[in-house]
Order: structure tokens, then C-alpha cells, then sequence
């Protein structure tokens, strides 16, 4: 009995060492540039949306996917004047999650689910090739982690940013392989974003 009870410690302590272990880069780390304007909502998440970026193309190595937040912050925050990089997250070629707007910030990458989802972006672009396992090897771990500490509700419903707007996102061969993913909801909430009032 105390030797399964050592066990079992010995295997919350392995899965608390895998949690500790998600492959995660600051904000800092990246360089990105503060936020113009941070804009809280409450969890846990319902909605779990994957993207690609369709470019920049897919990175590798640390640099270029750090070089690929940099591009994609710049073409957000500057050339479309929103506040910050629209993802609240996104995943690079080396495996690595890199912080975008984090959990439980609005967003800037699906009219109408800013405030009720993650915004996920798969750093490539996805309409023929799908991504490396290493990389939805980390969405999976993202959203395993959101779960687990009750921030991405556990019911979450996962969808593709084409189910609700007029987009290729996230490519159709990335859209084929998150429909056999947990929680992949087949809605359709398609909206054309200029035909709503603002
Ligand atoms: C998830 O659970 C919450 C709380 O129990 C409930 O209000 C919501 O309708 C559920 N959502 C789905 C998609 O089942
Ligand atoms: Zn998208």
C-alpha cells in the first residue's frame, strides 16, 4: 500500500516536471514591443481557434521564429494600428509556443470570439503541407496545460478561423487535420466581418 502510494507521488511529480517542461518563450525573449493597450476577459475560454500565418512562411530554429513574431507584431500593431499582434499565442517549425496576447486577453484574429477564445496561429503557411508533430505536438500541449489549470474551459470547442469568417485560415490541409483533433466542433458561424456595425 505505501509502495503504491510512493508511485503515485512519483507519478504527479513526472507529470508536474512535464507541465514545468512546456516548451514556452516569453514575450521578452522574442523582443516584442509592449502592447498599446491590454484588454482582460474572464475564463475559463470556450473557444480554442487555430490560424496559420500563411506568411510569414514557416521557421525553424529559434531565430527565425523569433524574427517571425517580430514581422507578424509589426504588421499588426503598426500597419493595421491594432494594439498588440493579433494571436494570443503561436507555435514556430522548432516546436516552441511563443507568446502572443496570452490567455484571457482579447485578441485580434476572429470578429465576434476575441473575448471568448485562444487564438492559436501555426507560424506557416498550411494550405498543402501540414505542420511539423513537433508543432501540433505543442498546440496539443497548450491547450492540455490551458485545460489543466482551468484557464481553456474543458468542454472548449476547437474550430478553424475559416468557421467564422470568410478566410482560407488555417490553409485547408492544417483545417483537414484539426478536424479529427479533441473537441473539433463542426460549426459554422461564418460572418462577414465588413458587414458588421462596429
Ligand atoms: C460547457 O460548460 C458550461 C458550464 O457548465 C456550460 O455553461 C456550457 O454551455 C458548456 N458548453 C458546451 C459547448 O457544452
Ligand atoms: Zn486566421
Amino acid at each position: 500500500m505505501q509502495s503504491l502510494a510512493v508511485l503515485v507521488a512519483v507519478i504527479l511529480f513526472l507529470m508536474d516536471g512535464l507541465r514545468a517542461c512546456l516548451p514556452y518563450v516569453t514575450r521578452d525573449a522574442w523582443d516584442a514591443h509592449p502592447p498599446k493597450l491590454v484588454e482582460k476577459f474572464t475564463g475559463p475560454i470556450p473557444y480554442v481557434i487555430i490560424h496559420h500565418s500563411y506568411q510569414p512562411a514557416a521557421c525553424y530554429d529559434e531565430k527565425e521564429c523569433q524574427k517571425a513574431m517580430q514581422i507578424m507584431q509589426r504588421m499588426h500593431q503598426q500597419d493595421r494600428g491594432w494594439n498588440d499582434i493579433g494571436y494570443s499565442f503561436a507555435v514556430g517549425g522548432d516546436g516552441r509556443i511563443y507568446q502572443g496576447r496570452g490567455f484571457n486577453v482579447i485578441g485580434a484574429h476572429a470578429p465576434r470570439y476575441n473575448d471568448k477564445s485562444v487564438g492559436i496561429c501555426l507560424i506557416g503557411d498550411w494550405r498543402f503541407d501540414l505542420p511539423s508533430k513537433k508543432m501540433i505536438n505543442a498546440v496539443h500541449s497548450l491547450i492540455e496545460y490551458g485545460v489543466y489549470n482551468n484557464i481553456i474551459a474543458s468542454n472548449y470547442t476547437l474550430i478553424g478561423h475559416r468557421q467564422t469568417r470568410p478566410t482560407d485560415c488555417p490553409g485547408d490541409r492544417l483545417y483537414k487535420e484539426i478536424q479529427d483533433w479533441p473537441h473539433y466542433s463542426p460549426l459554422q458561424d461564418v460572418v462577414d466581418p465588413n458587414s458588421i456595425p462596429t
